[in-house]
């Protein structure tokens, strides 16, 4: 189990999902390392308290420094399911920043980065990834975003690293990037719906990126989670304290 000894990359750390993961990790006392592209914008996200190091997952050169003595790494990064400034149009014709350059080959790429004594790789992968010829998911994958996830996931499923690998939904709550750290160590799901977690891919519906990043960190802290894959999925009524060891022991 991830202890206050343990260092914890996070890839994609200023994402809407990533930032939350960070300032979660930090109110557990958790040692952090940010994998970003820009070190500035991580800098003033955390207020300098987190340790930011430059990469770019399409890359593999740019890695080494990003996993060095790490123990642990929460991939929360991701581009656009449709084209959009985010695939970075450098060459009108050929974007660099695409589903099959991050979600594929990037997730490739860290994952053959990662120290070979990685206690466990944790995946933001998506709802869909299994159905993708059903409504809405043959939608969404028009450009192959749910191709690249599943490659991404297979990569990582045959690595032999531990993993666990959640499938969000519709994200709603954030992204809160033109935030601050405070800010996002505030950041309540009160007055939302529940939490639901099953096996597979099953859910569809509205996913909070709050309870995405808490069962990323809170999967760290339970062996129930590790080589396993499900779904989360906002749903019913939500209780105080939502018990994750209660959840994930469903799996
Ligand atoms: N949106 C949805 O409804 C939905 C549903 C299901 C699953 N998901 C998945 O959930 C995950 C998190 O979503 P989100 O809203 O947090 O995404 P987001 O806000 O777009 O964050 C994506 C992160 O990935 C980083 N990134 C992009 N390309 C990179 C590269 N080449 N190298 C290194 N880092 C790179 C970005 O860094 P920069 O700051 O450098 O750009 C950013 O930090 C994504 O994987 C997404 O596919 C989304």
């Amino acid at each position: 189990m991830v202890s206050e000894k343990d260092k914890i990359l996070v890839a994609g750390a200023t994402g809407g999902v990533g930032q939350l993961v960070v300032a979660k990790l930090l109110t557990k006392n958790l040692q952090v390392r940010a994998l970003t592209r820009t070190k500035a914008k991580a800098a003033s996200m955390f207020d300098n308290r987190v340790e930011a190091v430059e990469g770019d997952i399409r890359y593999p050169n740019t890695l080494a420094e990003a996993v060095r003595d790490i123990n642990y790494i929460i991939c929360c990064t991701g581009t656009t399911a449709f084209p959009s400034l985010r695939w970075d149009f450098t060459n009108f014709f050929q974007p660099s920043n695409t589903p099959e350059a991050v979600d594929s080959k990037g997730v490739k790429n860290l994952v053959a980065a990662a120290p070979p004594d990685l206690k466990r790789l944790v995946f933001v992968s998506s709802a869909g990834v299994l159905r993708k010829d059903e409504l809405p998911y043959n939608i969404l994958n028009a450009f192959g975003v749910l191709d690249a996830k599943l490659a991404g996931e297979k990569a990582i499923v045959t690595s032999g690293i531990p993993y666990t690998i959640i499938r969000p939904a519709r994200l709603i709550d954030g992204p809160y990037t033109s935030y601050d750290l405070i800010t996002l160590l505030r950041a309540k799901t009160d007055g939302k719906k529940g939490v639901k977690i099953e096996s597979g891919d099953c859910f569809g519906g509205e996913t909070s990126r709050i309870d995405v990043a808490n069962a990323c960190v809170e999967s760290l802290f339970s062996d129930s989670t590790i080589d396993k894959d499900f779904s989360i999925v906002n749903d019913g009524e939500r209780p105080k304290n939502i018990d994750w060891l209660q959840l994930f022991s469903r799996l």
